[in-house]
């Protein structure tokens, strides 16, 4: 069994922000209080790699959320390019093909891939449209299934699958979920929210938290509050 993961550490803070320097503004804010930051599509074409660099040289981990898909040569040599940038998870799409390439790409680098099974944005017509014969749910378990197998480390997926999934799973894989919102903080645009705790307690590993944090009026309090509640959840 693992070492259990230091629950400040449980928390990764979504730089969701409109460029480098107002991220960079808002990691200095957070100080101490946050080890462990996504960057994702927008970011990452915004200067995003080059921050990415930045923070892992001043200790931070860095989750590189970039959701890589392409035909195996390509996914595998893109992943040895994250690999050697020092991120801590990188995110590619549940494919076969696509996470066998990405896990064979490792070596002896130490960051783990996690699986994006079906987008959140996807309901079952969505997906019918695209030409699969399955429900959201099924495909989310035949993919997580599939993570399994091709020895992919984790799954991103919404908190509210979370407790099916770590049935499904077992276990050894890290379940990362978004989708938080500590209580009484705005939804925004997510509709399936849970809070820190529940969704500790519903079995992730890491939870994803973009908005309730950067944009609280006190964020290092707003990141504090959170990781107080991993560690009530964690313990109880
Ligand atoms: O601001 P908020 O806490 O909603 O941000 C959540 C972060 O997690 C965003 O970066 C968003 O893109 C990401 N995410 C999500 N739902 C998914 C996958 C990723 O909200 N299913």
């Amino acid at each position: 069994m693992a070492a259990p993961i230091p629950p400040r550490d449980r928390l990764i803070v979504a730089l969701d922000l409109a460029d480098v320097q107002a991220s960079e503004a808002m990691v200095a804010q957070l100080g101490d209080a946050v080890t462990f930051y996504k960057i994702g599509l927008e970011l990452t074409y915004g200067g995003g790699l080059g921050l990415a660099e930045r923070l892992i040289a001043q200790g931070k981990q860095v989750f590189l959320d970039l959701k890589l898909h392409d035909i195996p040569n390509t996914v595998a040599r893109a992943t040895g390019q994250v690999a050697r940038i020092g991120a801590t998870f990188l995110t590619v799409h549940a494919y076969p093909q696509t996470m066998k390439a990405a896990m064979g790409a490792l070596g002896a680098s130490p960051m783990k891939l996690l699986a994006v099974t079906v987008m959140t944005s996807y309901d079952d017509a969505d997906l019918g449209e695209s030409g699969y014969a399955l429900t959201v749910s099924e495909l989310v378990t035949r993919r997580a299934l599939q993570a399994k197998e091709a020895g992919m480390h984790g799954l991103v997926l919404s908190a509210e699958e979370a407790a099916a999934m770590r049935q499904t799973v077992g276990p050894d894989m890290l379940l990362v979920t978004p989708g938080i919102r500590p209580a009484g903080a705005a939804l925004a645009d997510q509709k399936r929210v849970m809070t820190p705790g529940v969704a500790i307690a519903a079995g992730a590993d890491y939870l994803v938290v973009g908005r309730p944090v950067v944009q609280a009026p006190d964020p290092r309090a707003a990141a504090e509050a959170i990781v107080a509640e991993i560690a009530a959840a964690a313990r109880a």
